[in-house]
């Protein structure tokens, strides 16, 4: 008996893998295994004999199993260091971690939707330098140098002193009027254009004031365009961008390269017309800027003023975000904190 339970083990501590540790199993605790085979014949064993016999073949049979079962073990470590796995409960049930999905600024979804919009009348979009001349965001715009509505405009100017362009002349463009001379220099009548992009002011910031900010400049020439077509495409576009149930009124104003020039204001929906620091407490925020586009600027881009005519216009893009999700503060659109771009 003691020679079984030697035999065995010294066989089991012996082995490295897990098949043959199963075959010594077999071969000394199976059904016709050598231990199984010696406690059957306890049995035909003398009386007195019999319980000796039987404990000690039990306590041979628990050696043998204690012995496989850390064996055992010893060879499940080694083959996991060999593999490199870890051994860890995984709760394959439990939840995933979501991923964080980003999403458009609202500044370009509107953006994409003026876009839109403005496809459906037939305007295509354009692109043009926010590094502009002095020509093109003014003089051919019917303003020259010392026109007094340069002073609204508090232009930022670029260093010209070691180039050979004349001091004054090279700008960041104040508004993407500029677009105007760009596109219609190039191209004859019919022209239907949307040209949107960002401006510079040297400007005092607030809460609907930036002094770098979005403007979708549009303009439209053809043979018998005329102011009604203007408004009709006012607020076609608006309530296409803000919904139907809008308030708009227009006012005449004055742009020097517009005549007549016309002011849109929508009903301030930050306030719901009460009256806040957004519409400056008048209940109505400037939404579109627009006029009938001067004949010195036809004149300028070389078209015949008298066989065609047109307008242009301005949505000032920054607004019209804000009046759309109802924001009290412009500058909430360039604020990088993810509190507030996940509202969105
Ligand atoms: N460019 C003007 C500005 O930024 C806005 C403007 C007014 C544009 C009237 C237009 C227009 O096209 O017709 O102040």
């Amino acid at each position: 008996m003691i020679q079984i339970k030697n035999t065995a083990v010294s066989l089991i501590l012996d082995t490295s893998d897990k098949k043959s540790l199963e075959e010594i199993k077999l071969a000394f605790l199976g059904r016709n295994g050598k231990l199984t085979l010696l406690i059957k014949d306890i049995s035909k064993l003398p009386n007195e004999k019999r319980p000796e016999v039987g404990r000690l073949a039990n306590e041979v049979k628990k050696a043998i199993e204690d012995t496989i079962a850390t064996q055992e073990l010893r060879i499940r470590q080694l083959t996991d260091q060999e593999l490199g796995v870890r051994r860890e409960k995984v709760d394959t049930t439990a939840p995933g971690i979501k991923p964080n999905i980003g999403h458009l600024h609202p500044m370009t979804q509107i953006l994409m939707d003026v876009v839109d919009v403005f496809k459906t009348l037939g305007f295509q979009a354009a692109d043009g330098p926010e590094i502009e001349s002095d020509y093109y965001n003014f003089e051919l715009l019917n303003i020259p140098k010392d026109h007094p509505s340069r002073d609204t405009q508090q232009t930022l100017f670029l260093d010209t002193r070691k180039s050979k362009v004349t001091p004054g002349e090279v700008i960041l463009r104040t508004q993407t009027s500029s677009m105007q001379g760009r596109i219609m220099e190039k191209i004859k009548p019919p022209v239907r254009v949307i040209a949107p992009g960002k401006n510079f002011r040297y400007e005092q910031v607030d809460a609907s004031h930036g002094f770098e900010f979005w403007q979708v400049e549009g303009f439209m020439v053809d043979t018998n365009v005329r102011l009604t077509d203007l408004f009709g495409t006012i607020d076609y576009v608006l309530r296409q961008l803000m919904g139907q149930g809008i308030k708009l009124k227009f006012a005449t104003t004055n742009f020097p390269f517009v005549e007549p020039g016309i002011d849109t204001y929508i009903h301030c929906s930050v306030c719901g017309g009460r009256g806040c620091s957004f519409c400056k407490q008048s209940g109505w925020s400037e939404i579109m800027p627009a006029g009938m586009i001067h004949p010195n600027v036809l004149k300028a881009v070389g078209y015949d003023s008298q066989k065609v005519s047109g307008f242009a216009f301005a949505i000032g893009l920054s607004r019209l975000v804000t009046l759309r999700y109802q924001m009290d503060d412009l500058r909430l659109l360039t604020n990088p904190d993810l509190r507030i771009l996940e509202q969105f």
